[in-house]
Parts: structure tokens; C-alpha cells; sequence
């Protein structure tokens, strides 16, 4: 059953502040033991801090004031019973308890446990039932059980819950909400691009500080990548993140614009293809991959595109990078708005090294880079690279400027639709048919993973010829299997239902929705950026302040995606809501008030983290 909506934004708010966590300091010098255990204590609502080795085990009990301390007694240069010696001898640490986790359960492990002032004992690996009761009766003792410890049976997940009526999971006992105050600044700063560049002969174990960093960012909660869900990504959903926690909530977080994936037209289609032809075309397909699903699928996207020809890919991706790598040579040039998505800067930069980052649909910057790409070289070929809509701004380029550019300079433009064909338009033309550039553009490339309710992607041209090299030579459709027939069927399905009259109102509905959502979260005072689509940018800024507003999400049952840099650009860190037309006018009131509620939240936890680390920026500007 949804939950009443209605009440549960002040329910939460008020909850959201928790009593207390207790917090755990895991002192363990094994990344494994520590990040297995962490996530395990973590799951049942202890806030835990870590530690690899003795002397930062002692210096953290002081900085963190934890209320339990497991401590590994087998720790290389000072072992733990040295370093519980030293956290007993300290005043400021002398009560707080210790379990000493051992290998073994030797009677000598015990006397020295007990000579050097620890509480209790365990060994490893650690039965965690037995565990918690320790802990609990540790603390319980140390505090005179002022508040009680949470138990693994108040926390665990019901065995076979029914995702809708599952209850979320405990958000005030979770860790990700708790020991705030102690985020280090290293899983509040830093980015994936740090992690690019990699040196050192050994390919395997330098990749180790990334995980290191996702690791402390995921033990505060503030990883809310990879996640998966627990069934159809409805409107509503159950979820877990990428530590196996179950959450469920408002989903914004889909990218089936039209809500087809789980369209009962469709899903009778697909049944019945399975049933035909199985579930795999195995082949590419430049050998035998196709099928008549496929062969039929081409004809549908060309005959809506009004261009003569298409080819498939299996994904959006392949599309983007094939395209430009089976076109573009060497000694050629690729102008492209610096936003492109991944799969076309990625075809560029392998196809060529004469790659120009054009001003964010700068229609000025585009001209002057072809007109001095022209002025030096007028034998090599240039391909002008820009997408209908971008996805994390929301915005798009005067296609038709951009067309007679090309012709101007003999460059060839190739137009990336993957978010706006299908969903946007009174046709669902997206922004080509809108700017009334239907059949006009010379390539088209697109994917069928966010409106089309399958895997796949295309590229559409007027050429035989370069549908024919694009097959053979465009290595990723050539080298790569063909999509089954179960996909492309699916595919042609939903491109029937975007030209049916159920497609127009879908997109009004979703129209409406995106209008409802822009106006709420403006009236929500959160800065929401672009123009109406279903892609809806939040944005917040700061990376940091993005995070802890991420991380309080799932406590308010809000799925939305965090984006940040190097997937935008620094200091813009954003969330990327994507609307469905099964969204409802109460869920997105609703959404709006949570994410409000969020960066309110995160607002004060942010300021307190600023002023600690000596940087006392105004707010910023997203949550006035
Ligand atoms: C603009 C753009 N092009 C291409 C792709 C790749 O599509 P697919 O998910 O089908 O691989 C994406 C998906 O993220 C996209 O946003």
C-alpha cells in the first residue's frame, strides 16, 4: 500500500533529528573485516567510525567520543591491548568501553584482555547476534542504559517483505543520519576524477584509493550511487542502496519518460516475442544478429524520423561512439558542444585528436571554431556534434542555426535525441520536430533507454552509403551483438504508442507534471534550472552540501540522483529529477516539500562543517 503522503513530510522532519546513535569505533587493520563489519552494524543502526591501525585508534577515541570501542588485538606495530593501555590511561578515554576482537579463544587472550582494561571479548570472525549482545550490555553499563542500544530485531529487515508494504527502512537509527558532526572532510571533498589518473605498475592495486574513498563516503552514507530496485520503477518503488539497506519512496529517479516499460501493451508484446523467437538473436548484426523484429525496427525509426535509413546499436552509448568513430578519421575535425554526453566526447577523442569543446549551444563559439577550422584546412572533414536536449541542464540548441552552420562550412551535423524523442512534442518529434527540423538534420542518433522501454540505440541519415559503412565499420554495432528480437520488438511496440493518440496524452500528461514540478520546487525556493522537459535540475552547488541533502533522501522516501562534478561542472552539483506521466499532482507537492525539508536538514550540518573547517561561505545559493 502507498503510504498517506500528506502527513509524512513533518513526521519525518521531526523524526530526523534523532535522540542519539551509539557510535561504534571499529579499530581493524583488514579493509575487508572493516568495511564487512562497518556496512553490518551500520545495517542494524550504530554509527561507526574506523580505524586501520593502533595509533589512529587511540587518537580517534578522543576525536570521536565514541561509545564502544571493538578493538583488533593483532594490529602490527602497536597491538591493540597496547593501544587500549593507552586510551585507559587517558582520562578522556578511560571509560569508554573496549571489546578486544581476537583470533583465537585462548585463555590468554582473555587474561591479557582483562589486564589491560578492556570489557569484554569476542573473536573473529564475529558472530554478530553474540556481538550486539556484548555491545549492548557494555553500553548499557557505561551509560546506566540511559538509552537503550538497538537491537538487531528491531532493525532487520521483515524475510520476505511484500516491497510496497514494507515499512522504510528505520531512518532516525541509521547511520547515515547519525555522527554528523564527523564527516571527514575526505568523503565531503574530492571526486571521481580525482581517481582518473593512475600510476604505478600495478594495474590492480592502484585503483585501491578510490575504493578507499568511496568506502569512507559510504560508511557517512554519502554514496548514493548503484543503487538497484526491488521491482518495476514505478512512480512509487522499493530500493536498495548499494550496501544491500532497503528503502522505498517517491521515485524521480527513472528515465521512462513515458512510463512504458511497464505498459501492459507492451508487456504482451514482449511475452509473446519471447515465445516466438526465444530471447537472444545471437549474432551481430553484420552477420546473421538480424531478425524481422529488427529489420522492421529500422524501417519504424526511419519512416518517423523522415530520413531513409537507419542502423541499430545495442545501446544509446554504442550508437554515440560508433557513429563518430566509424565517420570521423584522424586528420579530420569534431566540433561539439563541451556538455556532450560521454559516448560522443568518448568517439571523438578515439577517432581524432582535433577535437573542439564549443561555448554551451554558443551558436557564436560554434562559428568561430568552423570558421577557423576552414580557414587552415579545407580537404579534411568536420562533424558538428550537439544534442537535442542535454540531461543535466535541461536545455537545447537552435538546431536549425546549427544546421545552416554545418552547411555553411561543409561540416555534417550529427544530432543526439536520446531524451527528448518520444516524450517531448505534440508528434513526440522531440526538439527536432518542434523547431520543425523534422527530416532536415543530416544524422540523428538516439537511444531507446529512456522513452523506448528497452536497451538500444540508433543512428538515422538520407545515406545508404553510410548506413552500409556504418554497419561494418562502426565497430561497436559491427563488433557487438545485435539487439534481441524480444528488444527490438519492445522498441517498435513503444514507437507505435508515442504516434498513437494514448502517446499525445502521455505527453500532455507528463507536460503537466514537468509545469507542476518546476512551479512547486520554485515555490519551494530551490533553484530549479532549464526549460520544461522530463528532465527536471535541482540545483544545490556545493558539492559537500549536495551530498549531506543526498544522503537524507531515503529517510524522507525520496529516490532522486545526486549528480556531480566531473558529470557537471564543479561547485554546480544538482539533482536530476526525472518525471513520468504516472507521477501524480500529490507526489510531486510531495517531492517538493521532502526536498525542501532536505536541504533544510543539510543546511545546518553544512554550516557546522564549514565553520569547523575554517571556510565560512555564505550560504549557498540553491537554499536561500
Ligand atoms: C545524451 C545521451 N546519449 C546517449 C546515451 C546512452 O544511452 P544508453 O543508455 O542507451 O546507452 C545517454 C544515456 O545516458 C545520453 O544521456
Amino acid at each position: 500500500m502507498r503510504r498517506s503522503l500528506g502527513r509524512q513530510v513533518t513526521e519525518i522532519s521531526s523524526a530526523a533529528s534523532p535522540s542519539r546513535a551509539t557510535k561504534i569505533l571499529l579499530v581493524e587493520d583488514s579493509l575487508a573485516n572493516r568495511d564487512m563489519l562497518t556496512r553490518r552494524l551500520e545495517r542494524r543502526g550504530f554509527a561507526v567510525c574506523s580505524a586501520a591501525d593502533g595509533p589512529t585508534g587511540v587518537a580517534m577515541s578522543v576525536a570521536e567520543a565514541p561509545d564502544v570501542i571493538l578493538m583488533d588485538v593483532a594490529l602490527g606495530a602497536m597491538d591493540g591491548w597496547e593501544a587500549t593501555r593507552l586510551i585507559k590511561a587517558d582520562p578522556r578515554t578511560a571509560d569508554i568501553p573496549v571489546i578486544a576482537l581476537t583470533a583465537h579463544a585462548l585463555a590468554t587472550d582473555r587474561d591479557k584482555s582483562v589486564e589491560v582494561g578492556c570489557s569484554d571479548f569476542d573473536t573473529k570472525p564475529v558472530d554478530l547476534t553474540r556481538l550486539l549482545g556484548k555491545i549492548s550490555a557494555c553500553v548499557a553499563k557505561n551509560l546506566g542504559a540511559r538509552e537503550p542500544l538497538l537491537s538487531e530485531t528491531e532493525t532487520a529487515t521483515p524475510k520476505n517483505p511484500s516491497p510496497l508494504e514494507a515499512p522504510a527502512a528505520a531512518p532516525p537509527k541509521l547511520a547515515a543520519s547519525a555522527g554528523r558532526e564527523f564527516d571527514p572532510p575526505d568523503a565531503l571533498a574530492g571526486s571521481m576524477r580525482d581517481f582518473r589518473e593512475l600510476e604505478g605498475k600495478d594495474l590492480i592495486g592502484r585503483v585501491g584509493g578510490f575504493y578507499e574513498w568511496q568506502n569512507l563516503r559510504r560508511s557517512r552514507g554519502l554514496w548514493p550511487y548503484s543503487k538497484s530496485t526491488e521491482q518495476a520503477p514505478l512512480a512509487f518503488c522499493a530500493a536498495r542502496d548499494d550496501t544491500g539497506l532497503r528503502f522505498s519512496g517517491l521515485n524521480f529517479a527513472t528515465q521512462d519518460y513515458l512510463g512504458l516499460s511497464s505498459d501492459p501493451e507492451i508487456k504482451e508484446v514482449a511475452k509473446a516475442v519471447v515465445d516466438e523467437y526465444g530471447v537472444h538473436s545471437a549474432g551481430s548484426s553484420a552477420l546473421a544478429g538480424n531478425t524481422k523484429y529488427s529489420l522492421r525496427l529500422e524501417r519504424t525509426i526511419s519512416d518517423f524520423l523522415d530520413l531513409e535509413h537507419a542502423v541499430l546499436y545495442p545501446t544509446g552509448w554504442a550508437a554515440g561512439y560508433g557513429v563518430i568513430k566509424g565517420l570521423v578519421r584522424p586528420s579530420d575535425h569534431v566540433v561539439m558542444d563541451g556538455l556532450s554526453h560521454a559516448c560522443l566526447q568518448e568517439g571523438a577523442y578515439s577517432a581524432t585528436a582535433n577535437v573542439h569543446l564549443h561555448g554551451h549551444l554558443n551558436l557564436d563559439s560554434v562559428r568561430r571554431h568552423l570558421k577557423r577550422i576552414r580557414s587552415k584546412d579545407t580537404e579534411n572533414g568536420v562533424l558538428l556534434v550537439t544534442e537535442s536536449l542535454f540531461s543535466m541542464d535541461s536545455d537545447s540548441p537552435d538546431l536549425r542555426a546549427l544546421q545552416e552552420l554545418a552547411r555553411e562550412y561543409e561540416a555534417t551535423l550529427l544530432v543526439d535525441v536520446a531524451h527528448d524523442l518520444g516524450a517531448m512534442g505534440q508528434s513526440g518529434r522531440g526538439f527536432i520536430g518542434m523547431q520543425g527540423m523534422t527530416g532536415e538534420i543530416d544524422i540523428v542518433m538516439g537511444s531507446f533507454s529512456k522513452t523506448f522501454a528497452s536497451n538500444g540505440g540508433f543512428v538515422a541519415c538520407n545515406s545508404p552509403a553510410v548506413k552500409q559503412y556504418l554497419k561494418f565499420y562502426g565497430c561497436s554495432a559491427t563488433f557487438s551483438n545485435a539487439l534481441s528480437p524480444v528488444q527490438a520488438a519492445t522498441v517498435a511496440k513503444a514507437f507505435e504508442i508515442v504516434q498513437s493518440r494514448k502517446g499525445q496524452e502521455l505527453r500532455t500528461r507528463l507536460l503537466k507534471r514537468v509545469v507542476q514540478m518546476r512551479d512547486a520546487l520554485a515555490a519551494a525556493r530551490l533553484d530549479v534550472i532549464g526549460a520544461p522537459s522530463a528532465i527536471v535540475p535541482v540545483l544545490v552547488g556545493d558539492e559537500a552540501l549536495a551530498r549531506m541533502v543526498s544522503r537524507r533522501l531515503p529517510e524522507l522516501e525520496v529516490i532522486a540522483n545526486l549528480v556531480e562534478y566531473p558529470a557537471v561542472a564543479k561547485g554546480n552539483a544538482r539533482f536530476r529529477l526525472q518525471m513520468m506521466p504516472t507521477h501524480s499532482a500529490e507526489d510531486v507537492a510531495e517531492l517538493a516539500a521532502r526536498l525542501r525539508v532536505a536541504v533544510d536538514q543539510a543546511q545546518g550540518e553544512f554550516q557546522r562543517y564549514r565553520a569547523g573547517s575554517g571556510d565560512e561561505r555564505e550560504q549557498v545559493k540553491a537554499v536561500a
